[in-house]
């Protein structure tokens, strides 16, 4: 085991390159398997949920390797539908199998996924979704098992009672495109992932229109093709650097990235008080004197997104003032709340909201990182503590952080990764 040991204090300046996408990564490695043809994918993170992805398509039968920032994957003819437990119980994402495999296959086993830490998470509205697509669906022995002989297109209203569905969407989206006729997908969500895999998709031959918008149509084809593409850069690993400059009243230019995807989020750092300058894929956050506390909600893309929630926390809680962040996607979040107070922080939570009463300075404490999101915030928080911060866990980051700490080293951090 390892863990990141921060000595805050110091202001992040210069530049930082941001990553391809990992939940557009994800859903795009799935999808491949939909044609028995190579395909090349560019800009894949280096991050090891996407090496469990690329487990789990070998598992499966296919040939995948990373070369870089570039994955080549053959799926050929031979593909098992099974995906075992052991495997899926290590990364929640790998539902996004059950799509895929039933359009290629007619037919999947994927392990159920269950809960995480970050809240129940059903996959209700996965199932629902390709049951009107004529899958029949039953749950056994911890798996989902589904087949079906003939896929046929469907109106699907896919809203659930926490707005729309990422990888509901993505599964839906991903088995119609070989389904007999059209398919409408009605409440869709419109995340850039979504349009990130629509258009892969539409690269191998499928017909997906309106991704990025609350209603998407498939024209369901008989057969897709291998292809070449580039996957989104990280719209959370820019947030995160971006919260990052304004936490440390630093200076940094991110460059690479789509700044429009992380809308919300500028908004909200402007009302703050930063300076944000966008220039075509680049972008400058610089901290300017006197912070304000922000109120956040977060909600479903156009709105601030959850992933996004923690790191935000961790800025409030060195601003002046008292600001109220609401969790609208997972209640239940906020397991990053007693690691920050430990730190000094001063938040307290009133059912899904937590009020922050900004503080002076923060402390570095050894912490313990619970998950993918909450371990950013630790680190953020870190950054601005005095003197040292251990974070335990690490291996939550490097599911989905890119090189987090020479990024961040770069930009001038005292941080460094050490033996357990
Ligand atoms: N939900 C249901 N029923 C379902 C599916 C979802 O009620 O069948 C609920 C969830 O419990 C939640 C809400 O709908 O309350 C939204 O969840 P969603 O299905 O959109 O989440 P997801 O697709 O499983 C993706 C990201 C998450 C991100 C969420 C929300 C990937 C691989 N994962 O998950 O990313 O938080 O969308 O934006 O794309 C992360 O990267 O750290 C991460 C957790």
């Amino acid at each position: 085991m390892e863990k990141i040991v921060i000595e805050g204090g110091r202001k992040l300046r210069g530049e930082v390159n941001i990553s391809g996408s990992k939940n557009s990564a994800l859903p795009i490695l799935a999808a491949a398997i939909l044609s028995s043809d190579e395909s090349i994918i560019e800009n894949v993170p280096q991050l090891r949920d996407i090496i469990t992805m690329l487990k789990i398509l070998k598992e499966l039968g296919a040939r995948a390797h990373q070369e870089g920032h570039t994955v080549i994957i053959k799926p050929g003819n031979n593909l098992s539908p099974v995906a075992p437990y052991k495997l899926v119980s290590t990364m929640r994402a790998s539902v996004c199998l059950l799509g895929p495999l039933v359009g290629r296959l007619k037919k999947a086993e994927v392990s159920m996924p269950g809960g995480c830490i970050i809240g129940a998470r059903p996959i209700d509205l996965h199932l629902k979704g390709l049951e009107a697509l004529g899958v029949h669906i039953v749950i056994e022995h911890g798996y989902v098992k589904a087949k079906v002989k003939k896929l046929h297109g469907a109106e699907i209203y896919l809203g659930g009672p926490f707005g729309s569905s990422v990888l509901a969407t993505a599964n839906v989206m991903m088995a119609a495109v070989l389904a007999e006729g059209v398919t409408r997908i009605e409440s869709a969500a419109s995340e850039p992932e979504l349009v990130d895999l629509a258009n892969f998709l539409n690269s191998m031959g499928a017909k997906v229109r309106g991704a990025g918008s609350h209603l998407i149509e498939i024209e369901g084809v008989q057969k897709l093709h291998g292809t070449r593409y580039k996957v989104i850069p990280d719209r959370i690993e820019a947030g995160t650097f971006m919260v990052a400059s304004v936490l440390t009243r630093g200076n940094v230019r991110l460059r690479n990235m789509i700044p429009e995807h992380n809308n919300a989020l500028m908004d909200k750092l402007r009302e703050a008080g930063a300076e944000l300058e966008t220039n075509g894929s680049a972008c400058r956050v610089m901290y300017r004197n006197g912070l304000k506390p922000v109120d956040v909600t977060t909600l479903p893309y156009p709105g601030f997104p959850t992933d996004l929630q923690a790191q935000m926390m961790s800025l409030m809680t060195v601003t002046p003032g008292i600001s109220v962040i609401t969790e609208k996607i997972y209640p239940d979040r906020f397991m990053h709340i007693s690691e920050l107070n430990r730190m000094g922080s001063r938040i307290h939570l009133e059912g899904s909201s937590a009020i922050v009463a900004g503080v002076k300075k923060l402390s570095g404490a050894p912490v313990m990182a619970s998950d993918l999101r909450a371990s950013a915030a630790l680190v953020l928080a870190g950054l601005v503590a005095e003197g040292r911060a251990d974070i335990h866990r690490v291996y939550h980051l490097d599911r989905g952080y890119e090189h987090i700490e020479d990024k961040l080293e770069a930009l001038g951090a005292k941080i460094w990764r050490e033996k357990e």
